[in-house]
C-alpha cells in the first residue's frame, strides 16, 4: 500500500494504472475509519482491479461553528485499517494543495441541498460538491462509493455527476450499524454513555415508522408524529428535522405510495446525528 500526499504523485501512479487497463474504485474519507467506511472499501476491493481510499478533513464542508477542529484525526490507525482492507493507494492531502492561495472556485447542486441537512447547513452540500469533484478529477476513478447513511449527499453526488457528466459510476452502499443499531459515524465518538442510550431512539423511530408502513399507514404525518413522540422522550433529544421524501427529488411525500426515504437529524446535547430508512 502506498501513501500520496501529492497530487502530481498520485496522478502519475494511477494514469499508469490505467494505460495497463486497470480500472480503479475510490472511496473518499474524512477518516477516523469506522466499518461503515470499510464496508465501502471491501466493495471496492471486489469490483476493482486498484483501491484508492483518500483521507481529507475538508475544512469547507464545516460551517464556523461546527466541530472541523474537534473532527477525530486518526491517521496511523486510518493506514493500518486500510492495509489490511487491501487498499493499494491512499491519498492524504495537505489542506494547502486541495485549496491552493486564492482558491475561489466551488461547485454548487442546487435545490436538492437547499432541504434537510442543508436548511441548517447552508454551505455544507458546496463544501462537499466541491471536494468529491476536485477529487475525482485527481483520482479518476471508475466506481466511487458512498454511505448510504448521509442519503442526501450521496444524492447530490448523483446528480453532480449527472448533470456534468461525470465519467465515474456512484455506487451506494447499505447503513452499518452498532450492536445498539446507532448508524456507524465517525462523530459517534462524541456521545457519553448517557448520550448513546439517548441516540437508540433515532433507529427506533424509524423502526417504528416502517412498522406504522408495514401495517399499512400511508400518512406521512402520523409516521412523523410518532417518531417525534419517540425521539422527544429522550431528555437531551432536540429534533433537527424529520422528512419523509421522494429518494430522488428529495420532495415531501404526503401520501406514501412507491419508493420512499424516512430521514431525520437529531441532536443529542451537542452531537448532531442523521439516520434514515428506506420504504419500498
Ligand atoms: O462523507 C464524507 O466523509 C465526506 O463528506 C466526503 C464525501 C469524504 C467529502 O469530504
Amino acid at each position: 500500500m502506498k501513501v500520496y500526499r501529492d497530487i502530481r504523485l498520485l496522478r502519475r501512479e494511477i494514469g499508469r494504472l490505467k494505460r495497463k487497463g486497470k480500472t480503479v474504485g475510490f472511496v473518499p474519507t474524512m477518516g477516523f475509519l469506522h466499518e461503515g467506511h470499510l464496508s465501502l472499501v471491501r466493495r471496492a476491493r471486489k469490483d476493482s482491479d486498484c483501491v484508492v481510499v483518500s483521507i481529507f478533513v475538508n475544512p469547507v464542508q464545516f460551517g464556523p461553528n461546527e466541530d472541523f477542529k474537534e473532527y477525530p484525526r486518526e491517521l496511523k490507525k486510518d493506514l493500518a485499517l486500510c492495509k489490511r482492507c487491501g487498499v493499494d493507494m491512499v491519498f492524504v492531502p495537505g489542506v494547502r494543495s486541495m485549496y491552493p492561495e486564492g482558491f475561489s472556485t466551488y461547485l454548487n447542486v442546487e435545490g436538492l441541498t437547499e432541504g434537510l441537512c442543508g436548511a441548517k447547513r447552508p454551505r455544507h452540500f458546496r463544501g462537499v460538491t466541491t471536494v468529491v469533484a476536485k477529487l475525482f478529477n485527481i483520482v479518476s476513478p471508475d466506481i466511487a462509493y458512498f454511505g448510504q447513511k448521509d442519503a442526501q449527499q450521496a444524492i447530490v453526488i448523483k446528480r453532480m455527476v449527472k448533470d456534468l457528466a461525470l465519467p465515474v459510476k456512484i455506487k451506494v452502499m447499505p447503513i452499518v450499524r452498532e450492536k445498539d443499531d446507532l448508524a456507524m459515524s465517525s462523530r459517534n465518538t462524541y456521545l457519553d454513555r448517557d448520550s448513546r442510550k439517548q441516540a437508540a431512539s433515532l433507529h427506533k423511530s424509524l423502526k417504528a415508522a416502517r412498522e406504522l408502513y408495514k401495517k399499512g399507514e400511508k400518512d406521512s404525518k402520523k409516521i412523523i408524529s410518532r417518531m417525534r413522540n419517540l425521539i422527544l422522550a429522550e431528555k437531551d433529544a432536540e429534533i433537527d428535522y424529520i422528512v419523509i421524501v421522494d429518494p430522488e427529488t428529495l420532495m415531501d411525500v404526503k401520501k406514501i405510495s412507491g419508493k420512499t426515504l424516512v430521514a431525520l437529524a437529531v441532536r443529542i446535547g451537542k452531537t448532531r446525528l442523521i439516520d434514515n430508512v428506506i420504504l419500498n
